[in-house]
């Protein structure tokens, strides 16, 4: 592992889960120092774990108090952040008909609004700077419709369309906005749709055949992606997602 974020200041949300936590262990490996938040108390073991490199900080990403809380605790004990993860995000399996308003604000509001209001919140400091990067963890779903999942293609969808008109609005002031497209993965998320399936032991092995590559990814083959695309050997590479999905979507 090379050190190539070292001196940098990363927020990585959904820090708690299981992307977040790999992606925060590799930042870690490369020189970084991390602000690690969630809505799960459980984030707390992080900072537990490598206190002075990591801070952890409870908020709930959709919400600009909490967002404003997340990079002012980043900003007063780590300095000016110059990468944003926004890895938050959570499913409701349903199709339209089935799903409730609450329902559909609660999946938008994890998956799209949060990365508008932490993108908001980290844009002012890093224009001042002239540099910085995000990545935002999309999916498969933010590419293609995808069966029960009326409300997180739809956010999916909306999280890659902002990474998009992002990318065009901060490229020339040295902002790099991607996305990671990932396939599924095994964490907590995808035990708890399994869970919720009728038939999960069919559910695992439709999923594994929907991936050419015959498996699900493990969290840290998708927390490589995203520091490939955080880091300066990604430079060139602005509004783009980058399908870490085992050939899922090749097909
Ligand atoms: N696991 C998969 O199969 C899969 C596939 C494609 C994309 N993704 C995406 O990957 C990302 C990471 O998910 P994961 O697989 O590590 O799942 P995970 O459930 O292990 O982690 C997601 C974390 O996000 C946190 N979170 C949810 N809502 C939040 C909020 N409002 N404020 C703060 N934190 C909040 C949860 O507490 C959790 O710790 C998500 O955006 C998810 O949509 C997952």
């Amino acid at each position: 592992m090379t050190r190539s974020f070292e001196g940098k200041t990363i927020v990585v949300s959904g820090a708690a889960g299981g992307v977040g936590r790999a992606a925060v262990a590799l930042f870690i490996e490369s020189g970084a120092r991390v602000c690690a938040t969630d809505i799960s108390p459980a984030v707390a073991d992080l900072e537990r774990d490598a206190p002075g490199d990591i801070v952890a900080v409870a908020a709930d990403v959709t919400k600009a108090a909490d967002v404003e809380n997340i990079f002012a605790t980043a900003e007063q004990r780590l300095g000016p952040v110059d990468v944003l993860v926004s890895n938050a995000g959570f499913i409701i399996s349903k199709s339209v008909h089935d799903t409730s308003e609450d329902e559909w604000d609660r999946v938008m509001n994890a998956n799209a609004k949060s990365f508008f209001l932490m993108s908001r919140r980290a844009l002012p400091s890093m224009l001042a700077r002239g540099n910085g990067s995000i990545v935002a963890t999309g999916s498969i779903s933010s590419v293609v419709g995808l069966p029960e999942q009326a409300a997180y293609c739809a956010a999916k969808g909306a999280l890659l369309q902002l990474v998009r008109q992002m990318a065009v609005d901060y490229a020339s002031h040295g902002i790099r906005v991607n996305a990671v497209g990932a396939g599924s993965i095994n964490t907590p998320f995808l035990t708890r749709y399994l869970e919720g399936l009728d038939d999960p032991a069919a559910g695992e092995a439709a999923i594994k055949s929907a991936h050419p590559i015959g498996r699900w990814a493990e969290p840290r083959e998708i927390a490589d992606a995203i520091l490939y695309l955080a880091g300066p050997n990604a430079s060139f590479v602005t509004g783009h997602i980058l399908m870490a999905d085992g050939g899922c979507s090749a097909r």
